[in-house]
């Protein structure tokens, strides 16, 4: 397994650690109010996060390209300034940093796109 993958696995399996202690949380308070920030948590951070390290990791020279790299690190910024933002916006404290999380989760899904679509084919025996 390459670094990039595994930075993407690490950052993963962080992400889905503190939104279940999130969602332990909202069960023992009874309060529901922060669901959309823990399920954005789990999906755009624990879920995109694994899928990523699971494409650099299957792909030969994929993890050591410069716009794979600028990926990773566009998505682990989304998903820290995205989550936090929704808790915010649903405590009616504004939506400015939910809007700019949501933005750098598209150009961080943007760039994956543009890495798989111009990654090189291997030559075939
Ligand atoms: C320890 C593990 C977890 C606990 C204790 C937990 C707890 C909760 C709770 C209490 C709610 C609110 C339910 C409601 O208001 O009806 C919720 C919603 C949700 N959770 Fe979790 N959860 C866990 C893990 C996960 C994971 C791993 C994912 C996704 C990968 C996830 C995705 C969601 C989604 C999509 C919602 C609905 C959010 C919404 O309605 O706005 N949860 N969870």
């Amino acid at each position: 397994m390459n670094t990039l993958s595994r930075s993407c696995w690490i950052a993963s399996a962080l992400y889905l650690t503190i939104g279940m202690v999130l969602g332990i949380y909202m069960g023992i308070a009874q309060d529901h109010t922060l669901a959309p920030a823990h399920a954005h948590l789990n999906l755009v951070g624990g879920v995109l996060l694994a899928l990523f390290g699971c494409y650099y990791a299957l792909t030969a020279g994929s993890g050591t390209r410069r716009l794979a790299v600028i990926q990773v690190i566009v998505a682990n910024l989304a998903v820290v300034i995205f989550a936090p933002g929704i808790a915010l916006a649903v405590q009616g404290e504004g939506e400015g940093l939910a809007i700019a999380g949501s933005l750098l989760a598209l150009l961080s899904m943007l760039l994956f796109l543009t890495v798989v679509a111009t990654q090189p084919r291997p030559v075939s025996a």
